[in-house]
């Protein structure tokens, strides 16, 4: 569904991406890990064409996103979130998630959904519900805790409907109890038939959820392969398992 073919970004003299390719397909869930500054962001950045590639290609459902504007790019069905968290603390929980929802005017299956209000409304229930934040809907979102914003940004994510989401370290900052909220969290959403795209370096997270993992170290495609394979591939723990930062 996703595919990269030898990806590079360079910023100025840094090949911050160095011919990366990899695939996720539909309905998977697809960690990305490697040390601070191996390029995990920039690879969700030149998917999303919040930078132009440097060389290479990406598709998505066979359609090049590489001459696409980054406006469009949630049009093809491609969500995500970031690493910092990006709320509106003035607007509560469901307002957050309705001005998401809002957003998706050109994906034409759901068109018709946000037309109506009670479908609205209905399918952001939904939503709150997968991410364990009904209890907090009216509460402004500048009152969450740390792991309810993180859920929120999640939740958000997902009022688009997309095909595709990608989660850029979702439970940086986590506490233990929150990661087991979000792990549920992320399996409910790929139950519900989301593919996922997911960044962090919680690995019990990672490990728990994903179903194959992609390895970044400086820029390059260390390893790739299910879990318990890259926890006992001796290349990635030197590189990365050992200087975790959790
Ligand atoms: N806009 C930019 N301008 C210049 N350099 C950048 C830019 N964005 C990223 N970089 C550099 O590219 C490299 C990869 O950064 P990136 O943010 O993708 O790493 P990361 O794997 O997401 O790391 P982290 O785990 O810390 O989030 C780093 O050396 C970073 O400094
Ligand atoms: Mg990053």
């Amino acid at each position: 569904m996703l595919v990269l073919d030898q990806i590079v970004k360079t910023f100025g003299g840094i090949r911050a991406v160095d011919g990366v390719s990899f695939e996720v397909n539909r309905g998977e869930i697809v960690a990305l890990i490697g040390p601070n500054g191996s390029g995990k962001s920039t690879t969700l950045n030149l998917i999303t064409r919040v930078y132009p590639l440097t060389s290479g290609r990406i598709t998505f459902d066979h359609r090049d996103l590489t001459q696409l504007a980054t406006h469009k790019i949630i049009h093809t069905g491609i969500a995500r979130t970031f690493q910092n968290i990006r709320l509106f603390n003035n607007l509560t929980v469901w307002e957050n998630v309705w001005v998401a929802a809002r957003q998706d005017h050109g994906h034409t299956g759901w068109q018709r959904w946000f037309r109506k209000d009670r479908a609205t409304r209905d399918w952001i229930d939904e939503i709150l519900g997968y991410c364990h934040l009904d209890a907090r809907r009216h509460d402004l979102a500048g009152n969450l805790s740390f792991g309810e914003a993180r859920r929120l940004e999640v939740a958000r994510g997902m009022a688009t409907n997309p095909t595709l989401l990608m989660l850029d370290e979702p439970a940086a900052g986590m506490s233990g109890s929150e990661i087991g909220e979000l792990i549920d969290t992320i399996r409910t959403l790929q139950q519900r038939g989301a593919t996922i795209l997911l960044i962090d370096h919680v690995l019990d997270l990672v490990m728990n959820v994903a179903e194959r993992v992609v390895v970044l170290n400086f820029g390059r495609k260390l390893a790739e392969g299910p879990p318990a394979q890259i926890q006992a591939n001796a290349e990635v723990r030197a590189a990365y398992l050992g200087t975790k930062e959790t």
